[in-house]
């Protein structure tokens, strides 16, 4: 008898260790590009993460335990998004993370993740293989890029009714595989792909590739890639005298698209793909004012950040546990009432229930819902 002693402690340790009561706070990562070109989607997700734990905590945290942010800054590089995923498991010793934001940083980081057992939510990042891979404890808050795809190019075919669409993309996980998504369902619309080409992140004189879109006389032009390229290309095109509408994803939605293409009378009329304003979401009045009192619009990934750590914090008290395992069959098996609305998960982590609708940026730099 006394020879099994030993073993039933060691067990009964194990079986304890990731439960809520072994620490005084629960540390959850926050991982994005927190400076460098794309800081301002990392700004949101800050907003969103910092706003969600303080109104958790106020109503006693999760299971008696304070929230507490631990920041990450992957600069939407991949090779740095894997080392902040190591030192967030590793040394920070993070019950879970929500991020990163660009799938490019997503995808490898997301292994590392998974290896440890943490569970990490993606507020934004919407390549298919993000959770097409069969990691178990990844999941997402925003839809992905073989939803949006679509949607966009329903809309080119059927409502702008161009014929021939000149595609470009940056060469990114996320830009080519939007582009490519579009086009495939573009192309089986009828419509005709007349060119398409990457450009290079980091770039910013498109104007030898706005000559070629010129020269194809194509009556659309989509961009798959974030604001940072955007807006250069966009102004570009313009002071080319391509008045052809562009239509692009949720990689654009920051006011910083607005002044990365040179002002509202730039994006004025641009089309972009993007889930149902969480902002009219039922419910979410209380937040938008905490957020609007404190000088800061919750646009685009701030609600979807907010939103996956109110996810996070359901699954963990009802799990009373911080175990990868236990909170992915919770969150495979139950839905969350969150500041977007109710949220549900399939078994590869996806949201049930995708929104995408088309925008339209106005000339004051702001995008509105396009009414069907
Ligand atoms: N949706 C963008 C991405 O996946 C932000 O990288």
């Amino acid at each position: 008898m006394s020879k099994l002693f030993p073993h039933t402690l060691f067990a009964v340790l194990l079986t304890v260790s990731p439960t809520l009561f072994c620490a005084d706070t629960i540390k959850i990562g926050i991982a994005g590009p927190f400076s460098g070109p794309y800081a301002a989607f990392g700004d949101q997700m800050w907003h969103g993460a910092t706003q969600a734990a303080e109104d958790l905590n106020k109503q006693g945290g999760i299971d008696g335990k304070k929230i507490e942010l631990v920041k990450a800054d992957d600069a939407c590089e991949p090779k740095q998004a894997v080392a902040v995923a190591h030192r967030l498991v590793d040394n920070d010793n993070v019950t879970a993370v929500i991020g990163h934001f660009c799938s490019s940083s997503t995808m490898p980081a997301s292994v590392v993740y998974n290896d440890a057992k943490a569970t990490m939510i993606t507020p934004a990042s919407t390549n298919p293989m993000i959770t097409d891979r069969g990691l178990k404890t990844v999941f997402r808050t925003c839809g992905r890029d073989d939803q949006q795809g679509v949607v966009a190019a329903n809309y080119i075919h059927d409502k702008l009714k161009a014929k021939q669409v000149a595609v470009i993309h940056d060469k990114d996980t996320y830009g080519k595989g939007l582009a490519d998504a579009m086009k495939a369902e573009l192309e089986k619309l009828g419509s005709k792909v007349v060119l398409y080409e990457g450009l290079t992140r980091g770039e910013k004189n498109f104007n030898a590739l706005v000559t070629k879109v010129k020269d194809t006389k194509a009556d659309a032009v989509y961009f798959g890639g974030l604001h940072t390229e955007a807006g250069p290309l966009l102004r570009q095109m313009r002071e080319q005298d391509v008045k052809a509408p562009f239509i692009s994803g949720d990689g654009i939605v920051s006011e910083d698209f607005v002044s990365s293409a040179g002002g509202p009378q730039i994006v004025n009329g641009v089309y972009m793909t993007f889930g149902a304003d969480p902002r009219n979401a039922k419910n979410s009045e209380k937040v938008l004012n905490e957020f609007r009192s404190k000088g800061f619009e919750p646009e685009g990934y701030t609600l979807y950040t907010y939103a996956a750590l109110q996810a996070l914090a359901k699954a963990m008290e009802k799990t009373k546990s911080t175990d990868g395992a236990k909170l992915a069959d919770w969150l495979h098996n139950n839905s969350v009432d969150t500041v977007m609305g109710k949220r549900s998960w399939d078994a590869k982590g996806d949201l049930k229930d995708a929104d995408y609708v088309m925008y339209e940026w106005d000339d004051k730099g702001k995008y509105n819902q396009v009414k069907n």
